[in-house]
């Protein structure tokens, strides 16, 4: 276990929360990377580190400034929440800025299981294989958003504090909801939403679409 991933080692009460600097997102990729796996390590599943980043934070502070808030402490970045106010303006930003340059750098041929146990073929099957379809949940839960604290910084707090800063910076704009997904395999994250006031909108096998009317409250 890398050094700075040691529960309790510092807590994440200490934590600062402020917005995202672009210096912020070598730190927020490791992040990403080390809780990956359904809130576990995935880094002995990518030959490429940065592959699941690329997905999942990387575009989102590009896309929508001002909705990607990190914590940090004296290690560096600790944990972070990105989003976008509008999900289907940024999957149209996708297409138009992020895609075309990943799939040149990584090609479809990468899209094969080379057997190994390594998951980055079906990373790069997604960004080839990603197309936006509208869902009528967009019009009432437009926002959507991904959460990621490293586990030295679990379990005080700072998730609940995360989630508070970006409602807050949503509601200013007016933003009428906000969604997310969680895989089936994540029960903690699952509990930590509904903690937060998210209800369940949809179940199906690969996990569960949650919802907050930002209306409310
Ligand atoms: C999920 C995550 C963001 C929660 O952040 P956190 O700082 O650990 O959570 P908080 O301390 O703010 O918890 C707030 C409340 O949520 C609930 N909760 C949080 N984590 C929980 C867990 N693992 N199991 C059960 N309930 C949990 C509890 O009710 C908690 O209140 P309590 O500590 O007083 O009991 C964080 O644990 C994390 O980043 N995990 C790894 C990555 C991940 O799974 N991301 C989500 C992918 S969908």
């Amino acid at each position: 276990m890398p050094s700075d991933d040691r529960p309790g080692k510092r807590s994440g009460a200490a934590a600062v929360i402020r917005p995202y600097e672009p210096f912020d997102l070598p730190g927020m990729y490791r992040v990403c990377l080390r809780t990956g796996d359904s809130g576990r390590d995935a880094t002995p599943l990518y030959s490429d580190p940065d592959l699941l980043p690329h997905i999942y934070a990387g575009p989102y502070p590009i896309a929508d400034p001002g909705l990607t808030f990190v914590a940090v402490d004296d290690q560096g970045v600790l944990g972070y929440i990105v989003a976008t106010a509008d999900t289907p303006r940024f999957e149209t930003w996708l297409e138009d800025n992020w895609w075309p340059r990943l799939r040149e750098q990584y090609p479809r041929e990468l899209a094969a299981d080379p057997g190994d146990g390594t998951e980055d073929w079906l990373r790069v099957a997604h960004l080839h294989e990603s197309r936006f379809a509208f869902d009528e949940l967009y019009e009432r839960y437009p926002a959507h958003l991904h959460i990621d604290i490293l586990p030295r910084g679990q379990r005080a707090g700072l998730g609940g504090r995360l989630m508070r800063t970006l409602v807050g910076a949503l509601r200013s704009r007016q933003i009428r909801g906000l969604h997310l997904g969680v895989g089936s395999g994540n029960p903690g994250a699952h509990a930590f939403y509904l903690a937060c006031g998210f209800t369940e909108e949809r179940r199906a096998p690969w996990g569960s679409t949650m919802v907050m009317d930002l209306r409310a409250g």
